[in-house]
This record gives structure tokens, sequence and C-alpha cells, in this order.
């Protein structure tokens, strides 16, 4: 099914997503800030990149890097000021790119001043802006360890936070918050922003008395108050979801709906990982399969779709996906290949476009992760593993590893800031960085630039129908995309050496990461092409 015109246009974005504390410091104080994205916006629009999500920017004391809002209309300190948040917008307007803001509803920081009036009694008007009991009504834990109901002194019951201590959990049904959160998003609306990503949208509509805590009765109806109105209908939205089947998507991204453009959807992630921090040996067969499956049920469905690996909560995919080291850039642009090539909206993490792989420490004060530091705790205290052993899993799955400093050049301090870092270079810094990538014969960088060219001057790939041609046992994912009579083909081999034949005829590649000729042949561990088919 075709996309309806909204959706078809945005899928000519080519998204990319910066951490800004870890993206580019201007400033030399060892955090990442607004300048230092502005400075950048060149090496960005040289990639073929057109839109940026930023994480969130906006005032926070960073129990959570931000994810813990003090103020949703003002700017972090660290990283700026309101000021050169406007100067963001408008350079990256006069460069015809769009940006995308980081929402975060289901929580507010503990330094929010609708959490510091509402701890202060029950008939305080901010009171049930939170979820408050006089005694813990179940026994939920928090995403980061430990109980998600905290005991407040002075207000002297428990508030639910389902992530952090310092990030307690809004009471959505209450419509003063809604009307909040309305007022939120029309101050951003107002400055001329293009669209949100909005945190664990999954999670704003709760049944505390039936132990419901995702995908609560009321979400659509809250999805709808906030991005169903006139002034947000023109908005990109992209919801941090669960969602696991397409009934429930449609009702989240169905055009009619009056809710989100698109989910991220994290099924195909869990390749090559049994659980968070537990890595699994797996083929790239889980990978394809899962990712056709969902580009059908979205295509036939007309729903859009979002294509990505990685992003800052996620180790790098390349890393357990492929072969980091020996195939490192063949791994990267393969797997690039294979993702940006379907029908949906790409969306690329910094660091992803030079093929940075997961980081590796040997000490866990390296780490800086709430989540991880949480999680390191509880495997020796609860689940009986040694130091070495949890801190082998905490280097497998932590969130930091996407989170180092963006590594521009192989100097000491990665090229990203003159002075210390606020978290520790990337293990691999010296070896992967822009410099290197850019200097080196086989650029992963210079792929991507191709890869996203290609996108953009053909509709086959933003536009067309997507049919798969790989069989379930074979080790490689080969699909076609076909619009108004033109037909490419993708053709990306998984780690073994293989010949390949074509069910047709192509044109020379017009992609190949290792530089073919032809389209079928003997193809490399993790060779790739993309084909106009000859009909
Ligand atoms: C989302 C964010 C993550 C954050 C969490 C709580 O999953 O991506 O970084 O810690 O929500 O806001
Ligand atoms: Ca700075």
């Amino acid at each position: 099914m075709q996309l309806c015109k909204k959706y078809r246009d945005f899928t000519r974005m080519n998204i990319y997503q910066i951490y800004p504390r870890s993206f580019m410091d201007s400033n030399g104080d060892g955090i990442g800030d607004l300048q230092g994205i502005i400075s950048k916006l060149d090496y960005l629009q040289e990639l073929g990149i057109n839109a940026i999500w930023m994480c969130p920017c906006f005032k926070s004391p960073n129990a959570d890097n931000g994810y813990d809002v003090a103020d949703y209309c003002d700017i972090m300190d660290e990283f700026g000021t309101m000021a050169d948040m406007d100067e963001l917008i408008a350079e990256m307007h006069s460069r015809g790119m769009k940006l995308i803001l980081d929402l975060v509803p289901n929580h507010t920081s503990n330094e929010h001043k609708w959490f510091r009036e509402s701890r202060k009694g029950k008939d305080n008007p901010y009171s049930d802006f939170y979820y408050w009991y006089d005694e813990k009504p179940n026994d939920w834990k928090a995403s980061f360890g430990g109980s998600a109901w905290e005991y407040d002194e002075l207000r002297g019951q428990y508030y639910l936070h389902m992530f952090a201590v310092g990030q307690p959990d809004l009471n959505w049904d209450n419509p003063e918050v809604v009307k909040a959160m309305q007022g939120v998003i029309d101050f951003w609306v107002e400055k001329g922003i293009d669209g949100f990503r909005i945190d664990v949208i999954d999670l704003i509509s709760k049944d505390i008395a039936n132990g419901v805590k995702g995908l609560g009765p009321r979400l659509h109806e809250y999805i709808h108050d906030m991005f169903g109105r006139d002034n947000t209908a023109h908005l990109f939205t992209v919801g941090e979801s669960v969602v696991k089947d397409i009934e429930e998507m449609k009702r989240h991204c169905g055009e009619d709906r009056g809710e989100v453009s698109t989910l991220f959807q994290f099924d195909h992630l869990e390749c090559g990982r049994a659980d968070k921090f537990t890595p699994k040996k797996d083929s790239l067969r889980t990978f394809r399969d899962t990712l056709v499956y969902w580009q059908q049920q979205t295509d036939e469905n007309g729903l859009l779709y979002s294509l990505f690996t990685d992003n800052h909560d996620q180790p790098a995919f390349i890393s357990r996906a492929g072969n980091d080291r020996e195939l490192r850039y063949e791994t990267a642009t393969d797997i690039a290949a294979m993702i940006y090539l379907l029908k949906g909206v790409p969306f690329i993490y910094q660091g992803q476009e030079i093929g940075m792989p997961a980081a590796h420490y040997d000490n866990i004060d390296c780490f800086d992760d709430v989540e991880c530091l949480g999680a390191y705790r509880e495997m020796i205290t609860e689940k009986g593993l040694s130091e070495a052993e949890a801190l082998e899993k905490v280097n497998f799955g932590s969130r930091d590893n996407a989170r180092h400093p963006m590594a521009w050049d192989g100097s000491a301090k990665c090229g990203f800031t003159t002075s210390e870092p606020w978290l520790i270079e990337h293990s691999r810094a010296a070896e992967v960085n822009v410099a290197s990538d850019l200097a080196a014969e086989r650029s992963v960088y210079r792929f991507y630039q191709q890869l996203l060219k290609l996108r953009g001057e053909n509709d086959a790939f933003t536009d067309g129908r997507f049919e798969l041609i790989s069989k379930p046992e074979d080790d490689h994912f080969i699909y076609t995309r076909t619009q108004d009579g033109e037909k490419w083909a993708v053709i990306c081999n998984f780690e073994k050496d293989q010949q390949i034949k074509l069910p047709f005829d192509c044109e020379e590649p017009a992609l190949a990461n290792l530089g073919r000729k032809t389209a079928d042949g003997a193809y490399a561990a993790y060779e790739c092409a993309a084909a106009k088919v000859l009909q």
C-alpha cells in the first residue's frame, strides 16, 4: 500500500541522532553543547543528513543525562542558552534541515517545579501531578534497579518512579498534566521545531490498581491530546514503544489517528543477545527475518516504519552482529545497506557513519550510566556474580557504549574537547575516528554518503514496494524495491563467502562496499551491492 503524502515526505528525511553531551564540545569544559553541534552541521550536511533528532537538551540535574527534565522550556546550562538554541534552529533551517526534539512526557526530574510543589502537600495545585500513595500499592521495580516506589519525607507518602529515584512519573489521568504537556509542545512548535521523538510513550497511561504499567487504557487518548491538534498536525513524531503487534501499531500510526507518525520498534535488535547484558551466538537471519516481518506488515498497512540499529541506549549493533575487528568496515557498510534501503525513515546514530564499534574497559570506574551501575550492583549483590563477571556483562550491555565522546580524530581528547571529557574516551577512538575514516581507502562515511545519495535520487527506495528474494535458509538478505516500473535489487551477504545467483539480470551496481562490478557471482563476507534490475 502507498504511504500517504505526509508519510512519503517523511521517508525523504535522513535523520541523524545526536547525543549532545558527547557530540562536540565548543568551550572546553568537557561537555558537548549546542555551539558544538552548530560547528558540525556542514559535516552532517555533507553526509546527506537533512534532519536531526537531538536527545534532551532541557534544564536538568542529569540523574539520567537529561531524561530527567527540570524545565522543558529552558536549555541545560552545560549545553548553552536559549539564544544558542534559536541559533541552532536558524542555522539548521537555513540549510533545509529539520530539528526533532526529544520530549519526555512520562516523568520529570524531582527538581522540576511541578514536583517540588507537589511534594509540599495534598492541597497544593500540583498535588496530583504525580502518583502519591500512603503505602506502596504494588511491588513494581524501577528500570534502573530497586523499588519503583520512593518514600518522600516532606509529603509523607510514596511516589512512583519507573526509572531513577530522581525521575518521578507524571500522573496523566490528571487533566492538568495533559494541559501542562500541551503547553510544552506548543512552546517548541512556536519556536519552529519540526517534530518530536517521544520518550517511553507507552508508559504514560497506567492502571496502577490493576498492575498495568505499559500501554495503559487511556494511552491513545493522551497521545491524541498531544499530537492530534491543528498546530501539531504537520509535525514528524516518533514514539519509543514496546508495541509488538501490527494492530496496536495501526492504532498509534494510522494516518487518520492523529497520534504519532511512527514508532521505534526494537525486535530486530535482539539479534546477538540473550538479554541486555548477555551475548548470544546468532545468525543475521534472525535480524533479517524480524525486519522482513515488520517491513511487510507496515507496507501492507500503509504505516511508516523506523529504520535504525543504534541509539543512545544500544551498544553498537555491528559489534554483536558481525566482525568489528578485521571486517569492521565490511560489517558496518553491509548492515547499513540492509537497513537503510528498506522502506521507512532512516535514523543514523552518531558514530555509526564511521563504523564506531562497542567499547571495552577493565575498570567499572570507566562507566557512568545510571542503568548499568544499578545493574552491576544487582548482579553482584543479588545474582552472586563476581566483580569480573559483572564487569564483562556491563561491557557488553552498557548504554555508555554508545555515549562516549564522538571521536573526531586520533588525538588524546579525540578532537571532542580540550579538557577532560565528561565520560572517558572510547577505548578504540585512536583507531576509529572521523579523520582516520575519511583518510582510509575504504571509508564507512563515504559509503553512507553514497547510500543516502542513492536513496534520495531514486523514489523506488523511498516509495517502492518491498519484496524479499532470500529464502529462510539462505545466509544473505536480498530484496527488491519497485516503483513506477523501476526495480532495484539490494544484495547483502552474511558472514560466509558464497556464490550468489540472482533470479534477474542487473546493471552494474550503483553502490557496492567492496567495489564489485556485477550484482551476482562470488560474494565475500559482508559484501553488499545495490543495482538496478534490467527488465
Ligand atoms: C528512554 C530513553 C533512555 C532513558 C529512559 C528514561 O528509554 O531512551 O535513555 O533513560 O527512557 O527516560
Ligand atoms: Ca561544552
